[in-house]
């Protein structure tokens, strides 16, 4: 199983947020660690809006997490929140999925007025999962070049973006530690 689960909460194909996820497996994948991603994408829109907790990508999907020592979480900001679809997947998510392991939460956003997205809907969220957040990043559009091999266009941002993702491999080895 990997050692790092990426999830990704953008409905949309060329996305942003997906852009700076894969961005961070690439980073993570360099320091010999093995990742897996997860797109709301891959769940049948149906199987969302129903509810269905029976669904066998559903199983699949809570493995993953389960498994996972550690979790990165992305999603575009709508609304003033994160995207009503990462809602509805995690909504039909066991309720203890991310049971004490340490997330990090991205989000890009169109406008600077929702940088809390990430302190007030975000990370509650991935805490009522049992997730640990970490501080996490929100990324502006006018940040990131989604098309680019390097999407982060803010050098400071680059280095913000490596050091948390360092924090989080840091938190993986000390529960390692422990147990
Ligand atoms: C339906 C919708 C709602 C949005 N609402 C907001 C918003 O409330 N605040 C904001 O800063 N940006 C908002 N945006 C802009 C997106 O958050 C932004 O473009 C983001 O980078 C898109 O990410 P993605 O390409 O990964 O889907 C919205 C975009 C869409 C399509």
């Amino acid at each position: 199983m990997s050692d790092i689960v990426i999830v990704s909460g953008s409905p949309v194909e060329v996305s942003r947020s997906q852009s700076i996820l894969d961005y961070i497996g690439s980073i993570l994948e360099g320091k010999g660690i093995s990742v897996e991603c997860v797109s709301v994408r891959e769940v049948p829109a149906e199987e969302l809006m129903s509810g269905n907790f029976r669904s066998s990508k559903l199983n699949e999907i809570t493995e993953k997490l389960t498994a996972a020592d550690a979790v990165v979480v992305g999603s575009p900001v709508y609304k003033a929140a994160y995207s009503g679809v990462l809602k509805c997947l995690f909504d039909i998510l066991p309720q203890d999925v991310l049971d004490n392991t340490p997330v990090l939460p991205i989000m890009t956003g169109a406008s600077i007025s929702h940088l809390l997205a990430l302190e007030y809907a975000l990370k509650p969220l991935l805490s009522t999962l049992k997730g640990k957040p970490l501080k996490g990043i929100y990324y502006l559009d006018s940040q990131v070049d989604k098309m680019a091999a390097f999407p982060i266009q803010d050098e400071d941002l680059v280095n913000r973006t490596k050091k948390q993702l360092e924090y989080l491999v840091e938190q993986i080895n000390t529960g390692k530690s422990f147990s």
